[in-house]
């Protein structure tokens, strides 16, 4: 992307990460869950947001088909409009996290690449989760009925059908919702939360 501002001279807060944490009684973070379309990004994310809620944290939940109504509406689903699609809530969600929150981001993101440049917005506090299950049980959950509209060759370029996924390499965590129910993941989602970013 060519950076066309110039001559930028940056605000500094008043408020540090520090003093955030100690009012939250926990710390901000970025949970970047990526997997393949139906493998239950969108349902672990409003189900851990939830859970997070109640459990008095400050959490919030940014989703694919949310965020391409508005800061995205301008992109489709080419390879570049994708990775700027990436780009875009990889800030969003860094300047969350800035701001004290636990954000859980519940987009395909099937590039390594792009996920690396959302990695590298938020630092040290990105944690890539793996939404583990194959194709063959996403087809068959199929919630939006996607996969078969793919197969019919009526929804160009999706993912796991004819555009590709790269799976993570050393995700910070991941979760096999192939074998586990919702709310053990759940579980296993909020516990590592949990362990990284209070106390
Ligand atoms: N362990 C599990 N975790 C999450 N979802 C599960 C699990 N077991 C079954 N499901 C079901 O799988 C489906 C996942 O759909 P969901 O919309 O969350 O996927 P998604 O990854 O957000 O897909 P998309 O990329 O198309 O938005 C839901 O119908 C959910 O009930
Ligand atoms: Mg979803």
């Amino acid at each position: 992307m060519a950076v066309k501002s110039t001559h930028l001279v940056s605000v500094k807060h008043r408020i540090s990460a520090g003093e955030r944490a100690r009012s939250n009684k926990h710390r901000g973070g970025v949970l970047w869950f990526t997997g393949l379309p139906g493998s239950g990004k969108s349902t672990l994310a409003v189900e851990t947001e939830h859970k997070l809620f109640n459990n008095g944290r400050q959490a919030y939940v940014l989703d694919g088909d949310n965020v391409r109504q508005g800061l995205s509406s301008d992109l489709g689903f080419s390879h570049d409009d994708r990775t700027e699609n990436i780009r875009r809530i990889g800030e969003v969600a860094a300047l969350f996290a800035d701001a004290g929150f636990i954000v859980i981001t519940a987009f395909i993101s099937p590039y390594l690449k792009d996920r690396e440049i959302a990695r590298q917005a938020a630092g040290a506090i990105f944690h890539e989760i793996y939404i583990d299950s194959d194709i063959e049980t996403c087809e068959r959950r199929d919630p939006k009925g996607h996969y078969k509209l793919a197969r019919a060759g009526k929804i160009p370029e999706f993912t796991g059908v004819s555009a590709p996924y790269e799976a993570p390499e050393s995700p910070e965590f991941s979760v096999d919702t192939q074998n586990l129910s919702v709310e053990e993941c759940v579980d296993e989602l909020v516990q590592y939360i949990d362990l990284k970013l209070v106390g």
